[in-house]
């Protein structure tokens, strides 16, 4: 059975869209799951679109359609102020219509978030990540403690989902532990995924 996984992320500086195609490899582990890999456009302060159709360079942007057709869905954005930004919250809120008709209800989800200081906020954004994907009825997927990662790591990596430091220029390397971690993350997404829709 063929099993997709939507790896849904923005990304200014690069981080996330880093962590989004290490989550993308840990789905592909897993036989019968593949990653479908997606981003969106910038807003501006008004909410309009800024950008061309199609982007010049990386993932394609998401449609509605993507969230419908894929199994289940991984989030990635970077943390504003201790949040998700703003281009992934306005995409969010255009899935009215896939809310009204429960059409994610069911789905596994997990979340994913980089900034740029250790205390910065990252799981008061990877929570409030989880919020509307729990008003469509998404089932949360975590990272548990038996990836000794979580453990291990000195920088970023939480139960709640992979994480990364940045540092305060937003170009510090990920650590191999936040790798492991992106990785194990989209591995047990699509394993549940599976499981779900067997
Ligand atoms: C408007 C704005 C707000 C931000 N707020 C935070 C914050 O609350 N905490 C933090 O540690 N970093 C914050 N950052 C830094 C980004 O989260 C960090 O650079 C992140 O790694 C960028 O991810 P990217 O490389 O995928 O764009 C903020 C950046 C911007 C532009």
């Amino acid at each position: 059975m063929s099993c997709e996984i939507l790896v849904l992320y923005y990304s200014r500086h690069g981080a996330v869209r880093q962590m989004a195609q290490l989550v993308a490899r840990g789905v592909g582990e897993v036989a019968g799951a593949t990653a479908r890999v997606r981003t969106v456009p910038e807003v501006t302060s008004v909410t309009e679109a800024r950008a061309p159709a199609v982007p010049d360079a990386g993932a394609p942007y998401a449609e509605l359609k993507d969230l419908v057709e894929c199994r289940g869905l991984a989030l990635g954005s970077p943390t504003r102020f201790g949040n998700m930004a703003a281009p992934l919250k306005a995409f969010l809120d255009s899935t009215s219509e896939l809310w009204l008709k429960g059409a994610l209800a069911g789905k596994p989800a997990a979340v994913f978030t980089s900034t740029s200081t250790m205390h910065g906020g990252q799981e008061t954004t990877l929570i409030t990540m989880m919020l509307p994907l729990l008003h469509h009825g998404m089932v949360i997927v975590g990272l548990p403690y038996t990836q000794p990662e979580l453990s291990l790591t000195t920088a970023g990596g939480t139960p709640y989902g992979p994480s990364h430091t940045a540092g305060t220029a937003s170009d510090a390397p990920l650590s191999d532990h936040e790798k492991k971690l992106c990785i194990a993350q989209g591995h047990r997404l699509a394993e549940i995924a599976l499981k779900l829709a067997a």
